[in-house]
């Protein structure tokens, strides 16, 4: 990497990338080691994302994810990390109920380590929004699908109100978010979300034309098999090779050829 590439990434960095025809790479990450290996590999930034719920707990929602736990997680990954932004999401019921209770939970994540937050929600969320900002805690914004919102959109669905999403991402923007990930929602939608601000757009399942993707690491990697949204693209297979590897072991294990020699002290 040369000097540029190795200097901590920031928020303003981030929203420059957009003026600066830079797309911008983000991947979930939730342990020390993991995000280390995300951050070698020059990723822009690490979500320490509430899909922690579902990719490591093993819940089919984030729903039961606590602040507790995200405060956890981003603490774990801010240590494996030296140049990436860090951002941590506020998971459900951290934010909605007042925005005090945003700018508490928020505080939380910075005071752990992260360098801002996401929370998930545009026009319903604005005053939580505004109330982050004002107490200077960087936001990025979520809107299209917002896992958090599951039960009331019926599904981990496509969403396509055109009018409705424009107004959510106008109104994140005007409060001043310095990125907003915009989920599952149809390509030419991406690309009119991402015309309409002056702000990046991270998409996941939102086409090729937002300003940057995002993806989750057991998504990417092949590691998490309950289900398989289209928009996903695993770039390796490290699920069957993790069997394959302690199949292996178990093998020699079972036949006395592990430990060897030069795995044992004399
Ligand atoms: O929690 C998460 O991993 C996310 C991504 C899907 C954007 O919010």
């Amino acid at each position: 990497m040369d000097d540029k590439s190795t200097k901590p990434v920031t928020v303003p960095s981030i929203r420059a990338a957009k003026a600066e025809g830079r797309k911008l790479t983000m991947i979930t990450a939730y342990d020390a080691n993991n995000a280390k290996i995300a951050d070698e590999s020059g990723v822009d930034m690490i979500l320490v994302g509430d899909s922690v719920g579902m990719v490591v707990q093993g819940h089919s929602t984030s729903l039961p994810v606590t602040l507790g736990e995200m405060i956890y997680h981003t603490k774990c990954v801010v240590r494996g990390v030296k140049r990436a932004l860090v951002v941590a999401d506020l998971p459900f019921l951290s934010y909605q109920v007042s925005p005090q209770q945003a700018v508490r939970s928020a505080g939380k994540l910075l005071k752990a380590g992260a360098g801002a937050v996401k929370l998930e929600g545009g026009v319903r969320m604005l005053p939580a929004v505004q109330a982050c900002l004002a107490a200077d805690i960087p936001v990025m914004g979520h809107i299209g699908l917002t896992p958090q919102s599951v039960h009331q959109l019926g599904g981990f669905k496509v969403q396509r109100n055109v009018d409705a999403l424009l107004d959510d991402a106008k109104t994140l923007e005007l409060a001043g978010v310095f990125a907003m990930v915009i989920e599952a929602i149809p390509k030419t939608l991406g690309q009119k979300l991402t015309t309409n601000v002056n702000i990046p757009t991270i998409g996941i399942g939102a086409g090729p034309y937002c300003d940057g993707q995002v993806l989750v690491w057991h998504d990417l990697l092949g590691l998490f098999d309950a289900f398989r949204p289209k928009f996903v693209k695993r770039y390796a297979d490290l699920g069957t090779a993790a069997r394959e590897a302690i199949r292996a072991y178990c093998t020699e294990v079972r036949s006395g050829q592990f430990p060897a020699a030069e795995h044992s002290f004399d």
